[in-house]
């Protein structure tokens, strides 16, 4: 039987390759996509759900729009590098569907309810603001969720958005907390994994050449980053942006990490770590730090096959039609 999961997303560039993998496998029933303001705003991040479910013929599945902003921080300031539109300027079309007319931790709370406890899993690729306000309008239903696996933190390792933190928990820090806090299984899916499944120009080049419609749109979103980046790296000034790491021509897997862990866990090893996230404004705001005396009881990926972790998401993006 697939494991029904609700796929919570910002596309987003790496959303997008992790819905596609996510389509791909029969292992998952996909029973709603939510959307969330983060890599750019929530008006955005919906539409290009909408997009994306079309493109892999997918209008069936139902998307809800939840926060447009932080739980407690209003807007989100969204990261320039996945283009304008969020998508690379990917030139997919609207379908004549809308969003339902709900909003996504409402929508949660019915569905979780409604089916037998434990059995719906969450799959979170963005700052995690519409799972904390399940957790704290509906803990009722929160708690029939077998569990989250949620993409972000950098826990033994340099941040992204800054030296500390990483762009889905500093986007917002308190509904992290939240999660972490709720006694809900986490599993999270930090950079010190993500960093290491990395696609060169080579493995896309490989990738359009072995797949069909899908994959031709996989490698141009995979291109959009890599000269996205490769602009911010050689702008002046403030166009060039808060460039944390050194840049090298490769693309990482950050969200369909996410999904290979619910679909072929063994590709990754896991630690039960005390963590707590920065909350403090201080310029580690949004870190993720061990702490055992004041940290809560998440399961961190620390290890992953790189390898056999891109072999599966080629082979997955490549049986596409
Ligand atoms: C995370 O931030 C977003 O930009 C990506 O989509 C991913 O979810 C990586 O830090
Ligand atoms: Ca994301």
């Amino acid at each position: 039987m697939p494991t029904p999961v609700i796929i919570d997303t910002d596309p987003g560039l790496d959303d997008a390759l992790a819905l596609f993998i996510a389509c791909a496998s029969p292992e998952l029933d996909i029973i709603a996509v939510t959307t969330v303001a983060g890599n750019i705003g929530l008006w955005r991040t919906t539409t290009n759900a909408l997009k994306l479910l079309h493109h892999l013929g997918r209008d069936e599945i139902p998307v809800i729009a939840g926060s447009a902003q932080a739980l407690r921080r209003g807007a989100i300031e969204a990261a320039p590098i996945h283009g304008e539109d969020g998508l690379g300027g990917a030139d997919l079309p609207l379908p004549e569907r809308r969003p339902l007319a709900t909003e996504a931790s409402e929508w949660m709370a019915r569905e979780l309810l409604r089916r037998p406890s434990h059995s719906v899993r969450i799959l979170a690729l963005g700052p995690l603001t519409n799972v904390a306000q399940l957790v704290e309008s509906r803990p009722d239903a929160a708690r029939r969720l077998a569990g989250i696996i949620a993409m972000g933190g950098a826990v033994r390792e340099a941040g992204n958005v800054t030296q500390f933190a990483e762009f889905n928990i500093a986007a917002d820090p308190e509904a992290a907390s939240i999660v972490f806090g709720s006694g809900i299984a986490v599993t999270l899916v930090p950079l010190d994994v993500t960093r290491k499944v990395l696609a060169d120009r080579e493995w896309n080049t490989t990738l359009s050449a072995k797949g069909g419609k899908v994959a031709q749109t996989a490698q141009a979103l995979i291109e959009a980053y890599l000269r996205n980046f490769e602009a911010r790296v050689s702008a002046k000034g403030k166009n060039r942006g808060a460039l944390v790491q050194p840049f090298t021509p490769k693309f990482p897997m950050h969200d369909p990490c996410v999904v290979l862990r619910a679909i072929e866990p063994g590709l990754f090893g896991a630690e039960a770590l005390a963590l707590r996230v920065v909350i403090d404004r201080s310029e580690r705001d949004g870190a993720t730090v061990i702490d055992s005396e004041a940290g809560e009881l998440v399961e961190v990926l620390t290890r992953v096959d790189s390898g056999r972790a891109l072999a599966a998401i080629l082979a997955k993006l490549v049986a596409l039609p």
